[in-house]
């Protein structure tokens, strides 16, 4: 494959910005352009001219949901960064206790399903039957929501899950070869997936919402794309509603109305 000149690069630098919000950093040319290259064999397609006209053209957003999905990474898993769950199952017993009977729950970078499954579990173990509790669970790529809708896991992903949750939330699959798990319905009930871009605003959601799970996504964004991100997530919680991010992706020097909580937790003041 020939290399990707500079001024291509850049190009599809700002396309995948303009698109994703995803800033490509400069020094990536080597890595983007043997992933690029890899898609543009699946179409058929030899130089990186062509393939950018391709990526401008589509106007339904489905060509950089390939090439993000082989450009960026959707890595997950169950109760990551564990922590986290434990200061939302505390929110949902204070507000419980203090009455609330209805949720409102978001999860804005879902991936395969982990981590809205994660959540619902707390949700389902915390909260009264009778709540009236739902779970929005978006990502960009319609790859991944498909496989968090299967919700099917093999057995090397089920071990962060506490073995009685497992028991309680998970159907084992017979047959051979990998074990496999389903999601069983009392969890999928809770959650809606669809398709939403954290780059582009305002996002079509209903608020007042009391918790918003953005983490390990705004890695991916700069300091410009992630306050915007932050002004628009502040404007759907409630007052006192909470902004829970990736430990890795302190708010520390961006514009942001959110008081910090603890790290990686947030509120609306
Ligand atoms: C590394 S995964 C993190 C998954 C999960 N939040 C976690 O912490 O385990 C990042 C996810 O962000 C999604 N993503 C990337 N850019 C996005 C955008 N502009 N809007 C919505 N989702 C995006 C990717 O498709 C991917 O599934």
């Amino acid at each position: 494959m020939v290399s990707m000149e500079k001024r291509i690069f850049d190009k599809l630098r700002k396309l995948v910005y303009q698109k994703s919000g995803i800033s490509l950093g400069v020094h990536k040319e080597a890595l983007v352009t043997s992933r690029v290259g890899k898609r543009m064999r699946k179409l058929g397609m030899d130089d990186f001219e062509s393939y950018l006209e391709h990526l401008v053209a589509d106007q339904s957003g489905q060509e950089v949901v390939q090439l993000l999905d082989v450009i960026s990474t959707n890595v997950t898993h169950f109760f990551r960064e564990a922590r986290h769950f434990d200061v939302l199952a505390d929110l949902l017993r204070h507000w419980s206790g203090q009455g609330q009977s209805r949720f409102r729950l978001w999860c804005s970078a879902a991936s395969s399903g982990e981590e809205p499954y994660t959540i619902a579990m707390i949700m389902r173990e915390v909260l009264d039957n009778g709540a009236d509790a739902k779970l929005l669970a978006t990502d960009i790529s319609t790859r991944v929501l498909e496989e968090a809708r299967a919700g099917v896991y093999e057995d090397g992903h089920m071990e962060k899950i506490p073995q009685q949750l497992l028991k309680k939330y998970f159907n084992k699959r017979g047959g051979t070869g990998k074990g496999l798990w389903e999601v069983r319905q009392t969890l999928k009930q809770l959650i809606t997936f669809g398709r939403l871009n954290l780059s582009v605003f305002p996002y079509a959601l209903k608020g007042p919402l009391d918790v918003i799970f953005c983490r390990n996504v705004m890695i991916y964004f700069d300091n410009d794309m992630r306050s915007r991100v932050l002004a628009n997530m502040h404007k759907l919680l409630k007052p006192g509603g909470y902004l829970i991010v990736g430990h890795a992706e302190s708010l520390t020097g961006l514009v942001s109305e959110f008081e910090h909580v603890s790290p990686s937790v947030y509120v609306k003041a």
